[in-house]
């Protein structure tokens, strides 16, 4: 199986009173993995296209806190899927070993992403003809 059958949007539970709402995301708990790292994305222009890598080891769970962008999903195969991402309950799981383009930011956007690993440049992949290799590599194994 394709790790791209793996990403899958979540919804988070909000603990809203009349103060206002609270969402928690604890990691194993309400997210497949311990979370070793967060960073968030904004400023970035409608017509900017971020991330366009793979990585090798990590998995991430991107939420939009506060506008609205997406998240193009490629398996490297010819199967590509989009999420929305547009309420700060939301938030989509992406394996290792997918590409992953966000894109069509709003101009309040702020892209929060929860990481499984610590970074490390060498698991990115940045090239799209490289990650289309190891995804064969891969599959030749399985077979
Ligand atoms: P980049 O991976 O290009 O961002 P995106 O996934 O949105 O396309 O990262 C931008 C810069 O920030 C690049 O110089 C690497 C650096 N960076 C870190 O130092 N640590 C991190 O955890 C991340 C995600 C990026």
């Amino acid at each position: 199986m394709h790790n791209m059958n793996l990403v899958k949007m979540l919804d988070f539970q909000q603990k809203g009173d009349e103060r206002g709402k609270l969402v928690v995301i604890e990691g194993k708990q309400d997210i497949p993995f311990d979370i070793k790292r967060a960073f968030y994305i904004f400023g970035s222009d409608k017509d900017v296209v971020r991330g366009q890598h793979a990585n090798r080891k990590t998995e991430f769970v991107l939420i939009n806190v506060a506008g609205n962008s997406k998240v193009k999903v490629k398996d490297g195969m010819g199967n590509e899927a989009i999420y929305c991402l547009n309420r700060p309950h939301t938030g989509v799981y992406l394996p290792t070993m997918v590409w992953k383009d966000m894109y069509d930011f709003s101009e309040d956007s702020v892209l929060l992403c929860l990481a499984s690993e610590h970074y490390d440049p060498q698991e990115y992949i940045r090239d799209y003809a490289e990650f289309t290799k190891e995804i064969q590599d891969m599959e030749n194994e399985e077979k």
